[in-house]
């Protein structure tokens, strides 16, 4: 093996994050990569660590995470399990072997009552399970690992999961039209442009807390309109629904403040962003 090969391993590989690295990552001879989904249970520190200690990763990458509000918010318990102690045991691992540590993390750290776009230098106060959870992983990961990197992103879109976008087209296949909320605001993030992001945090020595959203933001539906302008179905109407609150903080929308005072990478605008991935949909490539 290449002296200079940095072996990094993707936990939650076939996500849609995980997805958008595997896929950077796994042309690039300058990396060796090993990829885990529900094989290597985070929650499991016995599988976690002999994983670690088998493969002897330079660098984790912590995709893995039950990432569904409805299903965090009734089972509270494994919420806890697969963001927090998922990220406590990877985070371990990472420590034990010397190896830099780099957690995802969400917008929905934040309680979303306040119409200010939130920086790294704000205090979180998630008021959903799911915002709650990963929170909890954050911490734990700050506490446990000094070679750590959180990134906090929000809206993820790419192919890999089920999302946004598959939900819009679907909606507006089956039903002829989509609701969703007006007020409710943040920046959809491609998963593409995230994963690049990621790369350059590879041989950076920048750690910490980074908040890396594409620029701009708009709400629920004009994300939907948006998506559907692209696909050539504007005659699709979008009308105002509001969504459950418990489920979904309504403002979220994240200052990438590290970013620029650091000159690190600079996210592209969330149109851009959305229309390339719609271009790369429509021709197949990365499916
Ligand atoms: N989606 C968003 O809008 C968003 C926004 C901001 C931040 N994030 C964060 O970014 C990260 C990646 O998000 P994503 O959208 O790529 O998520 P995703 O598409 O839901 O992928 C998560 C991956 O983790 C795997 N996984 C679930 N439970 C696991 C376990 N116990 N052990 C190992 N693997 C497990 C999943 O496998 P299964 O498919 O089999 O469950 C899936 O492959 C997550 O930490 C998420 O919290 C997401």
């Amino acid at each position: 093996m290449n002296s200079i090969t940095t072996r990094v391993w993707i936990a939650g590989a076939s996500g849609r994050l995980g997805s958008a690295l595997s896929h950077r990552f796994g042309g690039n001879t300058a990396y060796k990569l090993v990829t885990s989904d529900r094989d290597v249970a985070v929650e499991d520190v016995s599988v976690v660590g002999r994983f670690a200690d088998i493969n002897h990763p330079d660098v984790i990458i912590n995709c893995a995470g039950l990432t569904d509000v409805q299903a965090c918010e009734e089972n509270p318990e494994e919420a806890y399990k697969i963001n927090a102690i998922g990220a406590r045991n990877l985070a371990t691992a990472a420590r034990r072997i010397d190896a830099k540590f780099i957690q995802i993390s969400t917008d929905d750290v934040f309680g979303g009552d306040e119409d200010k776009a939130f920086c790294e230098f704000d205090d979180p106060h998630p008021t959903t399970m799911y915002g709650k959870s990963k929170y909890a992983g954050e911490k734990l990961v700050r506490e446990l690992t000094d070679k750590h990197v959180i990134v906090r992103s929000s809206w993820l879109y790419g192919v890999g999961s089920y999302d946004f976008v598959d939900r819009v087209l679907d909606t507006a296949a089956k039903e002829g039209a989509v609701h969703l909320p007006e007020d409710e605001i943040s920046s959809p993030t491609s998963a593409e442009a995230l994963a690049g992001f990621i790369d350059c945090l590879m041989h950076s020595r920048e750690y910490g807390l980074f908040h890396a959203s594409c620029d701009g933001s708009c709400s629920r539906a004009e994300y939907a309109r948006e998506i559907l302008r692209l696909a050539g179905k504007e005659n699709v109407p979008v009308t105002s629904a509001s969504e459950n609150t418990a489920l979904r903080p309504r403002f979220t929308l994240l200052d990438n403040m590290m970013l620029r005072i650091t000159g690190l990478y600079q996210m592209p605008d969330w149109h851009d962003a959305l229309s390339e991935y719609m271009s790369h949909r429509q021709t197949g490539v990365n499916k």
